[in-house]
C-alpha cells in the first residue's frame, strides 16, 4: 500500500559515486508530487560536479554545483528545500517535525560509519539518527565494494538499528538497455521500500516474465 500525497522524505547525497542515484531519486520524488528536504554534503557536491557536471572533484562554488543540479533533477509537481549540511535546525532536524522517511542516496561509507555509531556531524546524520529514535523509515543506498569487515558491520549496526541497507547493486533481469535503466532499478527497489509508488522499473509478473 502506498501512503497518501504529498510526502515529505528527506535525501541526502553524501560522496559515495554514484550521485546520479540521488540526482533520479529527486526527479522521481518531485515527479510524484512530494515535499523534498535535499542535503547535499560537501564530499557530495564535489562528486555531483566530477559525475553528473563533468567539471572536475573540486568545484570553485556549491551554488554552481547546486542550481546546475536542480535544474535538471527536480519536477515541478513537487517541492525542494535545499538545506545546508551544518543547518542543523531545520525541521528534519527534529524528531518533533514528523518527518518519518528518509534515504540516504548514495551513502559514503564514512556517513554510513557515522551512522552506526551515533557520532553525525552533518545535517544527513542528524536526520538519519532521527529516523532510528524515532522508528521512522531510513534507506541507506552504499555503493563501496569490496566492503571491508568494518563497513559490513556499520551495516549490521544500522540494520539492527532499524534501518534498511540497499546496496547501489542494479539487476541485469529486467534487460536494462541503458545506464539510466541501470539507475532507475536501484531508485525503485529504494521506492519500494519506502512504499511510495513509481512506475522506475518493469515489474516480474507471475508467470516469470518482466512486463513491456
Ligand atoms: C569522485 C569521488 C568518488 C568517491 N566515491 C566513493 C564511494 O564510492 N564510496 C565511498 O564511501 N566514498 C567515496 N568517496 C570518498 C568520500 O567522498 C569521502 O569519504 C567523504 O569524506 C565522504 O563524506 P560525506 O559522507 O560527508 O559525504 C569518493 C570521493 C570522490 C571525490
Amino acid at each position: 500500500m502506498a501512503y497518501d500525497l504529498p510526502m515529505r522524505v528527506f535525501l541526502g547525497i553524501t560522496g559515495a559515486s554514484g550521485a546520479a542515484y540521488g540526482g533520479r531519486t529527486l526527479l522521481a520524488l518531485t515527479a510524484a508530487g512530494h515535499h523534498v528536504g535535499l542535503c547535499v554534503s560537501d564530499a557530495g557536491c564535489q562528486v555531483i560536479s566530477h559525475e553528473i557536471l563533468g567539471e572536475g572533484p573540486r568545484p570553485t562554488s556549491r551554488d554552481h554545483v547546486m542550481d546546475r543540479f536542480l535544474a535538471d533533477h527536480c519536477d515541478p509537481a513537487g517541492s525542494v528545500d535545499v538545506l545546508a549540511p551544518d543547518d542543523i535546525a531545520c525541521s528534519f532536524a527534529s524528531g518533533s517535525s514528523g518527518a518519518r522517511v528518509a534515504l540516504v542516496m548514495p551513502c559514503s561509507t564514512s556517513s554510513l560509519g557515522r551512522i552506526a555509531h551515533g557520532t553525525g556531524d552533518n545535517l544527513i546524520h542528524r536526520v538519519a539518527e532521527v529516523m532510528l529514535k524515532e522508528r521512522g523509515q531510513l534507506v541507506l543506498v552504499p555503493r563501496e565494494t569490496p566492503a571491508s569487515l568494518i563497513q559490513l558491520r556499520n551495516m549490521v549496526a544500522v540494520t539492527e538499528a532499524g534501518a534498511v541497507v540497499l546496496p547501489a547493486s542494479p539487476a541485469l533481469y529486467t534487460q536494462p538497455q541503458s545506464v539510466d535503466d541501470m539507475i532507475d532499478f536501484v531508485v525503485g527497489k529504494a521506492l519500494d521500500v519506502l512504499r511510495i509508488d513509481h512506475a522506475l522499473f518493469p515489474r516480474w509478473d507471475e508467470a516469470g516474465r518482466v512486463e513491456a
